[in-house]
């Protein structure tokens, strides 16, 4: 179990934010604080800023960094406030933020979450437990076009009209409870073969109902262009995504951050004023080497993007 906790892509993230010791950091997804620890590790007179949306999270970090408190200030909010932390810290730039995107292990391991296809639990999937949306409600309230859409943009779920139409038949006889009635309205929708395959059947949309609970893709644009006017010249952003559409977003906000001018090619003169933020460090983006794959599956799927506020 230890093993799945280790953090992904340490040393290019390390050389990613070129740390200066007396720098001002800030990880945006603390989680069990394993790029934190390292961060701070290499701080004299510089500060860590971590943020997590989890409780939990906020706990663990607390008594990972313990010899390092001093240098430390943990914020438990969503890191699409970032803006209004920065501001509330009174931090007027930070040389080097982290963003490690998506669920933790620990988040998917504890029963009690409600994240996993794997344990028998009530259907939650917060990160915030504080949220008012949680999968119970998307699952049993939600209408089953959405259902569809959201299994089959999040999910790349090819079977989604399917289980879209089994989750709604099953919601008019009493809600669905708990993930593994979930699984088994999942299975039910899906043809033999697409059971017999490698992957949990389940897994694509759990994925899905999980980005759709928390909202994870619409706080990347704003929660990116808060980075880069949060960050000092020369400070670097790096960001870490999981799957496609999540990398999609990274990559194209960056662009756009780094594009100046955007009037027609035919005006004579700009009238637009935009000037590039950020220069793209990594055109495509850094992924782990072989050892690290060996040592922990997450890291597959891992990519890293970078960019360097101008
Ligand atoms: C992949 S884990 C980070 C692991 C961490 N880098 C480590 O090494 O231990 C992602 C963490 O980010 C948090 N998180 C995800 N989206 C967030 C958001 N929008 N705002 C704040 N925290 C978020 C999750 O609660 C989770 O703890």
């Amino acid at each position: 179990m230890e093993l799945s906790h280790k953090p992904v892509l340490l040393e290019e993230c390390l050389e990613a934010l070129a740390i200066r010791p007396e720098g001002t950091y800030l990880d945006g997804t603390l989680g069990r604080a394993g790029h934190s620890l390292e961060i701070v590790k290499r701080l004299t007179t510089g500060r860590l800023i971590g943020i997590d949306q989890d409780a939990a999270a906020i706990e663990a970090a607390q008594v990972r960094l313990t010899d390092y408190m001093d240098k430390v200030t943990l914020v438990r909010s969503n890191f699409s406030h970032l803006g209004e932390i920065l501001q509330e810290l009174q931090v007027d730039g930070v040389d080097g933020m982290l963003f490690d995107l998506g669920v933790s292990s620990p988040q998917l391991d504890d029963p009690a979450r409600g994240f996993s296809y794997m344990h028998d639990a009530p259907l939650d999937m917060r990160m915030d437990e504080r949220a008012p949306l949680s999968a119970r409600d998307v699952v049993n309230d939600w209408p089953q076009e959405e259902l569809r859409r959201i299994l089959y943009e999040y999910g790349e779920e090819r079977y989604a009209p399917a289980i879209a139409r089994a989750i709604c038949r099953r919601r008019e006889e009493r809600p669905v409870e708990t993930t593994f009635e979930l699984v088994d309205i999942i299975k039910s929708a899906m043809p033999a073969a697409a059971l017999r395959e490698k992957q949990h059947p389940a897994k694509r949309s759990f994925q899905a109902i999980r980005i759709a609970v928390n909202g994870e893709l619409d706080v990347l644009p704003p929660m990116l262009e808060a980075a880069a006017d949060g960050l000092r010249p020369g400070g670097r952003l790096a960001v870490i995504s999981f799957h496609s559409l999540e990398d999609r977003i990274v990559k194209k906000t960056m662009q756009e951050l780094s594009r100046g001018c955007i009037c027609p090619p035919e005006f004579p003169v700009c009238v637009c004023g935009r000037k590039p933020k950020v220069k793209l460090i990594t055109r495509k983006p850094i992924v782990s080497q072989e050892a690290e794959l060996e040592d922990n599956p997450r890291a597959r799927s891992a990519k890293l993007r970078v960019a360097e506020r101008i």
